[in-house]
């Protein structure tokens, strides 16, 4: 790989670059000390969600910076441009709609589309709508992909944790048989409905899968398995020439980013198990969240200030990853999700206009769950050579009965960011030995158990894990990717960087599946590889 260093600041970043430099002779405890109000100035509540940020070398100055740079940079002009339907993505001409999609105010299409899927849910749901052999669906197959899976297991996950329902719901993704057969084990096919969801309809593994469970039905004594399948997607005439009838295709506009498809029929899984209420008010959550973004000033912005926040840290102080800790098991997926939102939007080194660009984009966005992350990873934040800027998320409410457990959790999630800041020196560290031990063992210890801190976080707080609360949050994650590739004058809204290693993978399943490397330009390792499939 070419060794390009990308050490150039984003376009208009110099003051916050010179201030994010400067900010790094003042530690964490000590800016705490200066500013007994701290941890109410940065701090920011929409709904029940509240931000933290306070633990972040971020100043009143630094807010500043944010309101001078958002002008600056034709961010505002740009976020306009977004919410008002405009071509955001220039490579397919394309808008974004997103926040049409949940918009109240909306085009027909867009409104008769949703309209639609809460009906096909409600079909199910009540049993109005019967699998072949006259009874009502038990189980929901989801096939899809990326964007067109991760937005419905994550609602299953969050909001329907502890669910009982009377239909039982599996979601695959991978080709991987391992993925599709537990499914196949677990349902009956005469009285499952496959919702096979993909944007483009072309997707190998999606519709691979899909192959596969008409194939499962049959051998299940299901005639007509198509009539058991139902498509969503935005190319309903390529779900049309697979088989599926027109009025079990559900539809979504071309503009709808595939990992932005949440907001459509791609959710129909979880429309069916949770209720189409559920989902209408995870819409306005997210409305709120659109409003507060649509018209804050950048200085109280949130998801604009978490952006430059990001920005601050890996283009300012090179941070080159950014961790992500969920303390509730029911957001386990929300890692996924924003790694594909976040590394699929901004994971790019091309420029909107088709230039080189010569700054850091997305940092690497990683992390786990909570605790279990805290007996993994754990050490490297505290202890690493590398600055890992984390945010953690909880929800206060627990959800459960287990009141004990939760405030076990919250307490460990709120240790992990105070111990990050506040570090423990080494005499700190010696005073807390106990036992007899040689100066070199005390020297050894000590600095084994001194911890830098100054290590900086930011912590959300949602009162408690509603579909509100969840709409709200995603909207938050989608503005703050949107500013921060703005910010990189990149296009957010396409994924070009994924079609080649697609291409090589549907020619290379020729040469698996004939043996012949024909007139491909292979070289020898990857024939090498490809010769054990052949043996
Ligand atoms: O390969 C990446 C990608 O195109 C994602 O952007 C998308 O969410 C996923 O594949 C699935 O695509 P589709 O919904 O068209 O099957």
């Amino acid at each position: 790989m070419n060794q390009k260093q990308y050490q150039s600041l984003p376009p208009h970043f110099e003051a916050l670059g010179k201030a994010a430099k400067e900010a790094q002779n003042t530690t964490l405890s000590e800016l705490f000390t200066q500013q007994p109000d701290r941890a109410d100035q940065f701090c920011f509540q929409l709904g029940g969600l509240r931000f933290d940020y306070s633990k972040t070398h971020l100043s009143s100055e630094t807010l500043s910076l944010f309101d001078q740079l958002a002008q600056d940079s034709g961010l505002l002009q740009q976020r306009d441009k977004l919410l008002a339907g405009e071509i955001v993505n220039p490579t397919e001409q394309r808008p974004a709609l997103h926040t049409a999609m949940r918009a109240d105010q909306s085009s027909k299409e867009i409104l008769s589309q949703r309209q639609a899927s809460y009906a096909f849910a409600e079909a199910i749901r009540k049993g109005s709508k019967l699998s072949l052999n006259g009874r009502k669906y038990r189980y929901i197959i989801h096939l899809g992909i990326g964007g067109s899976a991760l937005g419905p297991q994550l609602l299953l996950q969050a909001l329907g944790f502890g669910l009982t329902t009377d239909i039982e719901a599996h979601c695959v993704a991978n080709v991987d048989g391992h993925a599709l057969q537990p499914a196949m084990q677990a349902c009956d096919p005469q009285q499952t409905l496959v919702i096979v969801a993909s944007k483009t309809f072309t997707t190998t593994e999606t519709l691979t899968n899909a192959t596969t469970l008409m194939q499962w039905m049959r051998d299940g004594g299901v005639d007509q398995p198509l009539q058991q399948m139902a498509a969503v997607t935005a190319s309903p005439n390529k779900a049309a020439e697979f088989g599926i009838s027109e009025d079990q295709i559900l539809s979504f506009p071309e503009g709808l980013g595939g990992r932005y498809s949440i907001w459509s029929s791609v959710s129909l899984v979880a429309m069916i198990v949770l209720g189409s209420a559920a989902f209408e008010s995870m819409r306005a959550g997210a409305i709120a969240m659109d409003q507060h973004f649509a018209s804050a000033p950048a200085s109280e912005n949130i998801p604009i200030i978490a952006a430059m926040t990001d920005l601050w840290y890996s283009n300012g102080w090179g941070a080159s990853t950014r961790a992500q800790f969920a303390y509730d098991t029911r957001l386990s997926v929300l890692l996924p999700y924003l790694q594909q939102l976040e590394m699929e939007n901004n994971g790019k080194n091309i420029s909107s206009e088709g230039q080189a660009i010569d700054w850091q984009s997305s940092p690497i966005v990683w992390g786990g769950v909570g605790t279990d992350a805290q007996h993994a990873v754990f050490q490297l934040l505290h202890q690493g050579t590398r600055l890992v800027p984390a945010e953690f998320l909880a929800v206060i409410k627990a959800g459960h009965p287990l009141v004990e457990h939760h405030k076990c959790l919250l307490a460990n999630c709120f240790a992990q960011s105070a111990a990050l800041m506040k570090g423990r020196s080494v005499d700190q560290a010696k005073s807390l030995l106990s036992g007899n031990f040689s100066e070199a063992e005390t020297e050894l210890l000590a600095h084994s158990k001194s911890f830098s801190g100054d290590r900086p976080s930011t912590t959300i707080v949602l009162q408690e894990l509603s579909p509100e609360a969840l709409g709200t949050l995603l909207a938050f994650y989608e503005h703050r990717s949107f500013v921060a590739g703005t910010l990189w004058q990149i296009n957010v809204f396409d994924q070009m960087g994924v079609e080649l290693g697609k291409e090589l993978a549907k020619s290379y399943q020729q040469v698996i599946e004939s043996g012949d490397y024909g007139s491909l330009d292979i070289d020898t390792s990857t024939q090498n590889l490809l010769a054990l499939t052949l043996e």
